[in-house]
């Protein structure tokens, strides 16, 4: 079976006590958590050593980071590189977030060399795509999409390629409370897979785990999470809830 995944994606918001206090209540509600469901926190880079020692114990709970640079090392003033988050021991990231794309102009080529840098480190990048509202009203969201993952992934090879991490993220769903449907989600998800089978094989497309992420949230996350090429969600707003986020992990396949 497919690994399936709850990612939270906290965003600059916060503070670290409200941060733990959020975590301890998700941990101590009953989570329906295995090897091939897992729940993810994506929180800001100075909480993550505390987090990860508040997850200390618990299995198939993780923290990730929600970004990294890329560039190795060297003189690049408030930036974090991958190495330095595996001296930590952190284990996920979440690279070219939408946001990430907008207001800090990360482009495809620079996301390869992100990726590139945790297969380097054993980080396990979780890779957003998505298209802007312009595009789908120009019906061309399929290929656009195509293209992201084409110039940041497709230099990988069959096994780096193998149980990685995709979340499509239209961003017109993003914090705007508009969630694609199940069926857009399902039909633009099952296009990344063919594409990536087209290039890698049925076997490897297979072992893809392929999140949703846009407006995710107690209330709809069983439909979409419901749907054959979904494997879960990256979720921002309901994830800052604890009894919202508590819902979304048991609603995974
Ligand atoms: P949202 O954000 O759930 O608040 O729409 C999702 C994301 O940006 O990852």
């Amino acid at each position: 079976m497919r690994t399936q995944i709850a990612a939270a994606n906290w965003k600059m918001n916060l503070t670290l006590e409200q941060g733990k206090a959020l975590v301890d209540d998700i941990l101590s509600s009953p989570l329906t958590l295995d090897h091939h469901h897992l729940a993810v926190f994506a929180v800001p880079f100075p909480y993550l050593i505390t987090i990860k020692e508040q997850l200390a114990g618990k299995e198939n709970v993780f923290v990730a980071a929600q970004n990294c640079y890329s560039k190795k090392s060297g003189a690049y003033t408030g930036e974090v590189s991958a190495e330095m988050l595996r001296s930590i021991e952190i284990e996920y990231v979440v690279l070219g977030h939408s946001e990430r794309r907008e207001y800090f102009n990360e482009s495809n080529a620079m996301l390869a060399e992100k990726v590139d840098l945790c297969f380097e480190y054993g980080l396990k990048a979780i890779f957003c795509c998505g298209e802007a509202l312009e595009i789908r009203e120009a019906g061309t969201q399929n290929s656009f999409v195509e293209e992201q993952i084409k110039e940041s992934l497709f230099h990988l090879t069959p096994e780096q390629m193998t149980n990685f991490i995709i979340a499509y993220e239209p961003i017109w769903a993003i914090g705007t409370g508009k969630t694609a449907t199940s069926a857009q989600a399902q039909e633009i998800q099952q296009h990344i897979r063919s594409v990536i089978a087209a290039k890698y094989g049925d076997t490897v497309a297979h072992t893809v785990t392929i999140l949703y992420g846009g407006s995710v949230k107690a209330s709809n996350a069983k439909e979409i999470f419901g749907q054959p090429d979904v494997d879960g969600g990256l979720v921002g707003g309901a994830s800052l809830v604890a009894a919202e986020f508590t819902t979304i992990i048991n609603s995974l396949k």
